[in-house]
């Protein structure tokens, strides 16, 4: 008894001690013309277009400088559905070399630009608008600092390998919810526990339950310690 107690236990705090890092979140409006770096990953929400008229550009570092990767967690866009081709709003990706990688003049179809963008290593993320209501598209744009494998082929201690064009995140991406690597490995290989609110509440529960297991057991053998003693004694 003794000894499951100690692997449960064990089993408990290698999942909760596995260290997972959310996306830091940067709202479109209120960061027009800033720099973000980005430390892991990040994502970028477009969700009004209240700032007002014209082009409002992020850039993104790394924090680390290391190269970034850029890939939509999810888009709407509701200007498409009237309005083509992007007049009254669009988004450009790309680096200082190519403002372009989703498209010539921008994008603003309504559904998803699908892959993963390299953006080395200082990527541009523009929301344009000129139109006077507010058009409300809802765009997330994940961030994430990627490294190359060393000259043996390997990723450096720490590091998670993508096992996609060479690539290597930080080991603490994985499980997170959120498509790092491009071919989503960071989200299904190798990920023992996701900390989802289920998985946490089914870990207490399972942990509560056990206890309770635990407590009753130890009545039942103390009573029925006591009835055989007491049975001993009486003859
Ligand atoms: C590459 O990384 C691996 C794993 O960390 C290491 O064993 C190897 O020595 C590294 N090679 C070079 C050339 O740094």
């Amino acid at each position: 008894m003794y000894s499951i107690t100690v692997l449960l236990a064990f089993l408990c705090c290698l999942s909760l001690c596995q260290a997972t890092s959310y996306p830091s979140t940067y709202y479109m409006n209120g960061n027009c013309g800033k720099s973000i770096f980005v430390n892991g990953d990040a994502l970028i929400k477009i969700y009004t277009n209240s700032y007002g008229y014209g082009a409002c550009t992020i850039n993104l570092y790394s924090v680390h400088g290391a190269n970034l990767v850029a890939s939509f967690y999810s888009y709407y866009m509701p200007s498409s559905y009237y309005v083509y081709p992007c007049q009254s709003e669009f988004i450009q990706l790309g680096t200082p070399g190519n403002i372009n990688m989703l498209g010539n003049g921008g994008y603003c179809r309504s559904y998803k630009p699908v892959g993963q963008y390299a953006l080395q290593n200082n990527g541009i993320f523009t929301y344009y608008t000129s139109s006077t209501f507010n058009l409300a598209p809802s765009i997330q744009l994940l961030v994430s600092e990627v490294y190359p494998k060393n000259t043996t082929g390997y990723c450096q201690y720490g590091r998670f390998d993508c096992l996609s064009q060479d690539t290597c995140i930080d080991e603490s991406l994985t499980c997170n919810g959120y498509n790092d690597c491009s071919n989503g490995r960071d989200e299904y290989e190798g990920c023992g526990f996701t900390f989802t609110v289920g998985a946490i509440g089914g870990l207490a529960a399972g942990v509560f339950f056990f206890f309770v297991f635990v407590v009753i057991l130890s009545v039942v053998c103390y009573r029925r310690r006591r009835v055989r003693i007491g049975y001993v004694q009486y003859n």
